[in-house]
């Protein structure tokens, strides 16, 4: 049985103020469970703030982004060792938002996700097709090519410890959802590349689904044979949404 997770991604959202509101609102919410994990990837400056409302909950902590360097002169970055400071247990890499906007290419995140292992945190891999690209028919060479990325620099072996999400660009933050049919068509043809390489592993990686997932679609969408969980940007910042989106996880 693969284990189900809900990762939140808060982008660049919150204050101190308003993450507390949070924070507590989904420590009274979300209860231990053997059929679900949860995490919340924050902005850097409140990874201190997030370890401490969150330490001895079921409730892990991650960032958002990492540096593929250990460390040295790159004034801005933060190295996968400061996240393991903060007791992060995840973090998102290849997000399409730092692939789009901020120009990070196959190559670079295939080192981000090494470091973030290298460091001992589970890396988030986030792969997905832009809308230009799944009207033209190219969605499973795009998704293929962004995880061949990773499979070739760290072998197959290291997806043990990794968690995939796959993140249509064309349903983030768009409020439109791929059906959970073509969802799971993306999920499977992962599962298929990595399986052709290991199939164990594959049976056993879990694959999330990104991309306007409210309390709304998430039953439908985690339903799906090959939808392990999901990673959440907007309905994340919303108590009663990121619970529920969870209490759907576990019930999938
Ligand atoms: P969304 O974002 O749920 O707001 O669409 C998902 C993501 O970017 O990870």
């Amino acid at each position: 049985m693969r284990s189900r997770l809900v990762a939140g991604n808060w982008k660049m959202h919150g204050s101190l103020a308003a993450n507390q509101r949070l924070l507590d609102g989904l420590k009274s919410g979300l209860k231990a469970s053997d059929g679900a994990q949860y995490t919340v990837c924050v902005p850097y400056p409140y990874l201190s703030q997030a370890q401490s409302c969150l330490s001895g909950t079921p409730i892990a902590w991650g960032a958002q982004n990492l540096s593929e360097h250990a460390q040295g002169a790159f004034t801005g970055e933060v190295s996968g060792a400061m996240l393991r400071d903060f007791g992060c247990r995840h973090v998102l890499v290849g997000h399409s938002e730092r692939r789009a906007l901020y120009g990070e290419t196959d190559k670079q995140v295939a080192a981000k996700f090494q470091a973030a292992q290298g460091a001992g945190l589970i890396p988030i891999l986030c792969v997905g097709e832009s809308l230009q690209e799944r009207e033209s028919g190219v969605t499973e060479i795009v998704v293929g090519r962004q995880l061949a990325a990773v499979l070739d620099s760290s072998g197959v072996g290291a997806l043990v410890n990794a968690v995939i999400a796959y993140e249509p660009v064309w349903a983030i933050g768009t409020g439109r959802t791929a059906t959970p049919q073509q969802a799971q068509a993306v999920h499977a043809f992962i599962r298929g590349v990595v399986g052709r390489q290991d199939a164990k592993l594959a049976a056993g990686l879990s694959i999330l689904y990104g991309g306007s997932v409210k309390a709304g679609n998430a039953k439908e969408l985690f339903a799906m044979p090959d939808i392990d969980g999901g990673l959440i940007g907007g309905a994340a910042l919303v108590v009663e949404d990121f619970v529920a989106i969870c209490d759907a996880a576990r019930s999938a």
